[in-house]
């Protein structure tokens, strides 16, 4: 026997007895995932575990490869699944297997306030994230609504942390069932756009206990989601992406929780931050982290190169390094090495119908004087349909949450099929889908335009107005907030010259977000739609029409004007922040502190246009006379508060009970009422249903910043029962000892 073979024989035996001497406990997916994680770490070098902390492809971070220990596939979110996008730059990469079903956006999400279809919803999205091999999907968002004017609103769940904090739980749990990650974003405070990479917030605990961080928890303590994504303003004077206080103190201090921090793409800013404060995964915009394009440059993020040296140099300890590579590793067994997860479908048949089912309840019939629903059977009718968002692909733009999607139904074209006898006239336009950017369009051409629809409208015998905003730069669109709260492009104008022309005027805008409506009294019906998706046509179609009763109800407040809100009220301090001369450091005070939304509108005594959980059906409720299982409420204790409801119109439908716990004798400031629980109910013409809420302590509590924990001061407090913020039907007292 030659040297090399006596050699080869030698090294094989030496492989054979280590691997018969150290079980490969990474691999077997019976093993706890702890254990797991121990061994996986145990056999790993240092640069093997810092390759996991950093991306290496637009949407991909490392595993590692001697190990067979897979990388992680990411992809937007959270309204489907994105298009693929090349390895090493922002362009498409043009496949032809990647068109997806587009889902309403979570706006329209929350306006269902039917935390069983957010269910429906997280596990639809997550089986087109499965078959198209993704591992996180990067959504869903739960930034709260703080101004009309935050470019992003149309991507989170409305102004309220309990509808928010309701409705994301299901929507994590019935994704990562695929063994797709949420990556619930933007953590946190990032509620505008304007600034964003730097805006830093200051905010009371208050306020961020008790109307900014409420969903993240939920998320995070009932969804169980697996990743959190950093966001990209600041938060006292740190950023969020590696923020001590929210990572290390909120997120894994008082929550616990066991998953992976990753960065918003190009959020992180600073090594010792990145390595200290509780971040895993940074990924980036760029190949240098953050503002130019260069080559290959994943090795000199924050925590690639430099956060390497550093740990050699000890300047961050080791077990820094291991507690990250653990939260990867323990999402890498959870997501891209679980070998029990379903295959998954895409554009199936399936999705399309969860895509319809959602966005039937999430339409929201605002303002309805007896001209909805249109009868189909009256085919001689002349129908005018004029507006843009009537023929536009709402599915394209908006920054990251842009889709390709496989089929589109236009509302114009679902309208036509249930009509025949309908026109069109575009009445405006706006110009291009383009991110950071707008187009001008010429006042020649918007006059053009209205007086042809004018004219048009005179003729017809019903109007079908379909405007709004969309997803261009400066509308409901990433990087940039709006500029106006009335519609663009001339629309208040030729909506009020459409209503001068004929009265009988349905105004259907498709928007994320709210907007003045100087034309409201003119109009006999308003119908709020949203970014309904693939099958938006559809459902709006089917609401107009009646075959859908209408059961929406807003996750936000319309203000009748933008000075209303406490956000704006205050001057720039407050939104959008002001800076230094030279234009750098961007800041911000949330002077309007917990009163947000409704809660600062009804302490001001302002009325709204449309009130938070405002939504008209075609039928009509009665609510009964509620009850409480006992008057009083006692620490640890709950008591049942009992609400019958009838349907005592001619349809079918399903309204939205609300529950607000009112506390009058407080010693500090607290909204006049805020939403504590709620139940769509579903029922026929002439039925009755009775709905039962556990009431607790908690539902009573504020947060009590010199304790830092939540106080309920003993006392009278009121339930009150209603259709929405401002309708309500009846208020139980309730006292607390
Ligand atoms: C957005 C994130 C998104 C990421 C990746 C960022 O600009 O803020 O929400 O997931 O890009 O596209």
């Amino acid at each position: 026997m030659n040297l090399f073979v006596k050699a080869v024989i030698a090294f094989s035996a030496l492989t054979i007895s280590v691997q018969q001497t150290s079980a490969q406990v990474y691999l077997d997916d019976t093993a706890a995932i702890e254990d797991r994680v121990d061994d996986a770490l145990s056999r790993m070098t240092a640069e093997e575990k810092v390759a996991l902390l950093h991306a290496y492809g637009k949407f991909a971070s490392s595993g590692v490869p001697r190990l067979g220990i897979p990388q992680l596939m990411m992809s937007d979110g959270p309204h489907g699944v994105r298009a693929e996008i090349n390895w090493n730059d922002w362009k498409y990469a043009g496949w032809t297997c990647d068109s997806a079903t587009a889902f309403p956006a979570l706006t329209a999400l929350a306006a269902t306030w039917n935390p069983e279809l957010s269910a429906l919803y997280g596990k639809s999205v997550g089986e087109e994230a499965r078959y198209r091999g993704k591992d996180v999907l990067l959504g869903p968002g739960v930034n709260i609504y703080r101004t009309p004017l935050n470019g992003r609103n149309f991507e989170y769940m409305g102004e309220d942390p309990c509808l928010a904090s309701v409705m994301v739980v299901p929507y994590i749990q019935e994704l990562q069932k695929n063994g797709v990650a949420a990556c619930v974003k933007h953590f946190a405070l990032n509620n505008q756009e304007q600034w964003r990479g730097e805006v830093d917030v200051n905010v009371s605990d208050r306020a961020l206990y008790e109307i900014y961080l409420p969903a993240f928890m939920a998320a995070v303590q009932q969804g169980g989601a697996w990743s959190i994504m950093g966001a990209y303003n600041k938060y006292q004077g740190e950023h969020a992406c590696h923020n001590h206080r929210l990572l290390v103190d909120i997120l894994r201090g008082e929550w616990g929780f066991d998953g992976a921090v990753i960065t918003d793409w190009g959020g992180a800013h600073d090594t010792g931050e990145a390595a200290l404060n509780g971040l895993d995964i940074e990924m980036g915009s760029y190949t240098n982290g953050l503002t130019s394009e260069s080559k290959f440059g994943y090795d000199d993020y924050y925590l690639a190169g430099p956060y390497l040296a550093g740990l050699r140099d000890g300047i961050y300890p080791d077990s820094t390094l291991n507690a990250k590579a653990a939260n990867v590793l323990r999402l890498i067994f959870r997501t891209s090495m679980n070998r029990n997860k379903p295959y998954g479908a895409l554009a199936s048949p399936e999705h399309y119908n969860a895509a319809k089912a959602i966005a039937d309840e999430a339409v929201v019939l605002m303002k309805n004087s007896g001209i909805l629903p249109l009868d189909t059977a009256a085919q001689d009718m002349k129908i005018l349909v004029v507006g843009e968002n009537a023929i536009r692909n709402l599915n394209e733009g908006g920054g990251s949450s842009d889709l390709k999607v496989k089929d589109m139904f236009t509302p114009l074209e679902s309208l036509q099929k249930r009509f025949g006898n309908v026109t069109y006239a575009k009445g405006y336009i706006s110009g291009r889908p383009r991110y950071g950017k707008e187009d001008i369009i010429p006042q020649p051409v918007l006059d053009s335009l209205r007086n042809e629809a004018v004219g048009l409208a005179r003729k017809a015998d019903v109007v079908i107005y379909i405007g709004g905003l969309n997803k261009n730069g400066f509308q409901d669109c990433e990087s940039t907030d709006r500029r106006e709260y009335n519609l663009p492009w001339q629309q208040d104008m030729l909506i009020s010259e459409l209503a001068a022309a004929n009265p009988n005027i349905i105004v259907a805008n498709i928007s994320g977000n709210a907007y003045a409506m100087p034309w409201l009294d003119q109009v006999p019906a308003v119908v709020q739609s949203w970014y309904l998706g693939t099958m938006i046509g559809e459902s709006m179609a089917d609401v107009l029409t009646g075959k859908v009763n209408p059961s929406g109800h807003l996750p936000f407040s319309f203000p009748a004007r933008l000075e209303d809100l406490r956000a704006h009220s205050a001057g720039a301090i407050s939104y959008p922040g002001v800076t230094d001369a030279d234009g750098s450091n961007p800041r911000q005070e949330y002077t309007d502190d917990i009163f947000v939304g409704y809660r600062g509108l009804e302490r001001d005594s302002i009325s709204p246009l449309m009130p938070f959980g405002h939504g008209l059906s075609y039928t009509t409720f009665e609510f009964g006379e509620p009850s409480l299982s006992q008057s009083v409420l006692t620490e640890g204790g709950n008591v049942t508060l009992t609400v019958p409801v009838s349907n005592i119109g001619r349809r079918a439908g399903a309204e939205v009970v609300q529950v607000y716990v009112a506390d009058g004798h407080s010693s500090v400031p607290r909204p006049v009422k805020e939403l504590k629980a709620f139940s769509k109910v579903y029922l026929n013409p002439g039925q009755t249903k009775t709905l039962h809420f556990d009431i607790d302590p908690s539902m009573l509590a504020y947060f009590d910043e010199s304790t830092h924990s939540w106080k309920v001061e003993p006392g009278r407090f009121d339930l009150l029962i209603g259709s929405s913020s401002t309708d309500i039907r009846a208020t139980l007292p309730l006292n607390y000892r």
